[in-house]
Parts: C-alpha cells; structure tokens; sequence
C-alpha cells in the first residue's frame, strides 16, 4: 500500500511518498523561511501564495525520486487542519484534484495526528504511548491510544512552547526562527546566572503556561538596559532554555504518572514537533522518562519538525482501516485530537 501526503498548513511545503512496510520513498520539503524572515515571523497569507506556487511542482518531484506515477499510489492524503487556513486550502484542493483526476480516494488528515503517529513510522511503535507535541503552534500531552483516539492530558494555556522561543528570539536580537537561535545562543551562555521562574511547576494538572515566563525575560532584558552585551543574550537565552526545559519535564512528569495509571504496562514517551529539535529539551526529557521508569523516543529531526511523510503515514494508517473523505471536505482551521478535552481558559489558548 502506497499512499502520498502533502503538507501545506504552516510555512514549509511538503509532499512524501510512504509504503505500508515503512518506507518514506520520497520525501520532500521546501521551507518559507526567507519569504518571512523580514517580518520576524509567518505571514499567513505570503504562505498561502507559497504552497500555490510550488505544491504542484513538489508532488511531481516526490514522484520523480520515488520512481513512481500516480498510478501505483492507493491514496492521495493532505493536511485539512488545524492550520493557516490559506496554506491547508491550497493543500487540500492539491490532494482533492489529485485524487479526482485519478479515481483514487481522498484521506482528510488532521497536523497532529500526523505528528503524533511518526513514531510508528519511525519506530515502529505499539498503541498506547505518551506523547509530548512541542512546535510553533502546539503544546500539548496526549495519550495516544489508537489511529483517531487520543485523550489530552494537559496543554498550553497561553503560548506554545516554540512561539516563546521566537518571541525571546527576537526580544534578545538572535535573529528567526527563534527555536535554533535561542539554542546557539543558549550553548555559549551560563543558564544559571539569572534566575527565571518555572510556570505551574509542581501544579497537580498537566497544563503549560510560557508568558508569564516570557514576560521575565522581557524585564530581564530591560533591566540590562542600552548596555546589554552579546555575553548578557546568551545568558538569558540559556537560562530561558533552562527554563522551559525544566517546565516541560515537571508538566512531562505529572503526565506520565496519569498515564501509566490508566494505561498499566505503557512505558514510551514520544517527544515530536518543531521544539523537540532543542537539544536541552531531548536530553532533560530523556532523563526524565528514565526517572519514572519510561523511555523516550524521538523520531529523526527532519520528522518532528513538519513534513510530508507524517501525513501520508497518517494518511497510510486511516486509510488502512477504511478511513476515507469525501471531496467535499472543508478544511479546518481548529480541529482538535481530543474534542471531548476540558475547554482551557487563558489569554491565548490554541488547544
Ligand atoms: O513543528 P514545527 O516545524 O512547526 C509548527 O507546526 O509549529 O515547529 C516550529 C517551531 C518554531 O517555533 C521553532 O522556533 C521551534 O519549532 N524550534 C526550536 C528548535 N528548532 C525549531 N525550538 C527550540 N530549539 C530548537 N532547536
Ligand atoms: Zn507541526
């Protein structure tokens, strides 16, 4: 079974080919970054013009180094949320022609079940895992108990964890994305030279906040006044690393114990999206898991960050057992895992 996924719903374009035994056979991925490196940040509607002007030519080169046509393909998957609604627009039309032209069925996948499935492509994976999502736009714990059944065990009740770091990035001048400069940075800084708190360490929920601490780090800066030094940025970067890093495990910590009370015999935390990326992030998290008797799986970069093969993999697994769409799906731009979840209240809840 073969299955092509394309990804359009935040700045990289993305098309990847996958097989059933696990094999990526191709895949594809064209980042946005210097279209909205002069904003500091994505701009929704230069993306949604983006993905138009290159989805196309993805597609045929994801084809071209898999060997394939589209007539060895079972099924055409792509993104329809949550997302930039311009950018999951273009990707869902993209996948909906496709598969209209070819007779071949449609599979509608939602981002995150796309992030949270990786790991089975990547490793193989059994249902029920633990998963900790940390990217741009989410942050969030879910058990993962099955191909469209997840139960959220806590999230971001302000900002996710990857739009902190691109918002210090840019308080301290580290340039964007944030994530990568915050970490450079962080790497030739003491992180212990300047205290920041911990948000809702300890806090018997698995919830995250990240403002108030961003808010520190503004005051932080401020406090340095004009004379701020390159020395002075890769301190706060590095305490602010060390910050989330430790905020993350805490909430982490409180997840796995609820999890492995319901799910007895579970043992796998799986860290994807963007921020896990962040070498500090990997390495507290592993020692983490390791503390509760769990081990950590974190699929290769090029995986957590968004990509086409997580699609067609979510794409793969729905479609095996007889999940299809219609073409008249719309796109969404929430679509929550879990919509039974307890509704979060906060000044900017993405959940
Ligand atoms: O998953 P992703 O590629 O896109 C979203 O769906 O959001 O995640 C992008 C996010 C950005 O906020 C970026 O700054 C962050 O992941 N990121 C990192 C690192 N690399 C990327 N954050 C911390 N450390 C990194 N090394
Ligand atoms: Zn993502």
């Amino acid at each position: 079974m073969i299955v092509l996924g394309i990804e359009t719903s935040c700045d990289e374009t993305a098309a990847a080919i996958v097989r059933d035994d696990r094999t990526i056979l191709a895949d594809v991925v064209l980042s946005q970054l210097d279209e909205h490196q002069p904003y500091g940040g994505v701009v929704p509607e230069i993306a949604a013009r983006a993905h138009l002007d290159h989805i196309d030519r993805l597609v045929g080169e994801a084809l071209e180094r898999s060997g394939i046509g589209f007539d060895a393909i079972d099924a055409i998957a792509a993104t329809g949320g949550p997302g930039l609604i311009g950018g999951v627009i273009v990707g869902v039309m993209t996948g909906k022609a496709i598969a209209a032209v070819t007779g071949k069925p449609f599979i509608a996948v939602n981002h995150l079940e796309g992030h949270a499935l990786t790991a089975r492509l990547t490793d193989g994976l059994e249902f029920p895992y633990l998963l900790l999502l940390v990217s741009g736009g989410h942050c969030q714990l879910l058990a993962v108990e099955g191909v469209g059944r997840y139960t959220r065990l806590g999230a971001t009740i302000d900002d996710a964890a990857g739009e902190a770091f691109d918002k210090v990035a840019k308080m301290l001048a580290l340039g964007y994305p944030g994530g990568p400069a915050v970490q450079k940075a962080a790497s030739q800084g003491d992180a212990h030279r300047f205290p920041l708190p911990r948000p809702l360490k300890g806090k018997p929920h698995c919830d995250f906040s990240f403002s108030g601490l961003k808010n520190a780090v503004r005051l932080l800066i401020a406090a340095q006044g004009d004379s701020i030094t390159m020395q002075d940025r890769c301190d706060i970067a590095a305490a602010f690393q060390l910050a989330v890093a430790d905020s993350i495990a805490d909430r982490t910590t409180r997840a796995i114990r609820l999890f492995a009370d319901s799910h007895p015999g579970a043992d796998t935390l799986v860290v994807s999206g963007g921020v896990a990326a962040n070498a500090k992030l990997r390495e507290t998290l592993s020692a983490t898991a390791a503390a509760n008797g769990f081990h950590l799986v974190a699929p290769p970069l090029g995986l957590c960050t968004d990509n086409g093969a997580m699609i067609a993999w979510a794409g793969l697994e729905r479609f095996r057992l007889g999940l299809t769409d219609s073409l008249d799906f719309a796109p969404r731009p929430r679509w929550p895992l879990d919509p039974d979840a307890i509704k979060l209240r906060g000044a900017g809840v993405k959940a």
